[in-house]
């Protein structure tokens, strides 16, 4: 049974392998072998995530199954200019486990927390290369801005005022 709960300093060790899991598979065929294991080290790095995981402005949630970490994501208090501010710095599950809906859960959770913020909207920013991460968020209710686009990287928007 999957269970989504707000991420923990145990945890780390399984949001690392997680996340190595699904960037070498993602990003294969995006960056090279050796710009996804620098970004490993330091964006997933233990110092890295203690800090994202303790941050008051925003909620790190991971999705288990049995006691093993499938999924996370992070959200969060981003960028002022967009309305509200609000942005999901990351979604990512394990390849095993795509396409059972860990994701749309986990989104869930996510919007939940904004709302509870009184956000009415959030957004981020996938590779313009990344047509798993693409097609997610547009059956999810995102629309991409393409004004807003920044090198490479798709920008979208989802109102939850809907
Ligand atoms: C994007 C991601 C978080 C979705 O998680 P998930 O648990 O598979 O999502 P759900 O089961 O709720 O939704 C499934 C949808 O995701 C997309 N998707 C997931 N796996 C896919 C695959 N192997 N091929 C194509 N689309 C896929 C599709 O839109 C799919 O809908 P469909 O089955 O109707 O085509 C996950 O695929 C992932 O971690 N991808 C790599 C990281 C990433 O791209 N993160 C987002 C950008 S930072």
């Amino acid at each position: 049974m999957l269970n989504i709960a707000q991420a923990v300093e145990a945890d780390i060790p399984l949001i690392q392998a997680a996340a190595a899991e699904s960037w070498r598979v993602t990003y294969a065929t995006v960056f090279s072998s050796a710009f996804i294991e620098d970004f490993l080290s330091s964006a997933y790095g233990t110092t890295a995530l203690r800090r994202s995981i303790s941050s008051e402005r925003s909620l790190f949630v991971v999705a288990k199954e049995h006691d093993h970490i499938v999924g996370f994501c992070q959200i969060g208090q981003g960028d002022s200019r967009y309305a509200g501010g609000f942005q999901l710095f990351r979604i990512y599950v394990i390849p095993s486990h795509w396409r059972r809906g860990v994701g749309q859960d986990l989104l869930a959770r996510a919007e939940a927390w904004v709302l509870e913020q009184g956000g009415r909207g959030y957004c981020c920013y996938v590779h313009g290369l990344n047509e798993v991460g693409k097609g997610f968020y547009l059956k999810n209710g995102f629309l991409h801005v393409p004004e807003q686009d920044i090198e490479g990287e798709w920008y979208l928007w989802k109102d939850l005022a809907k």
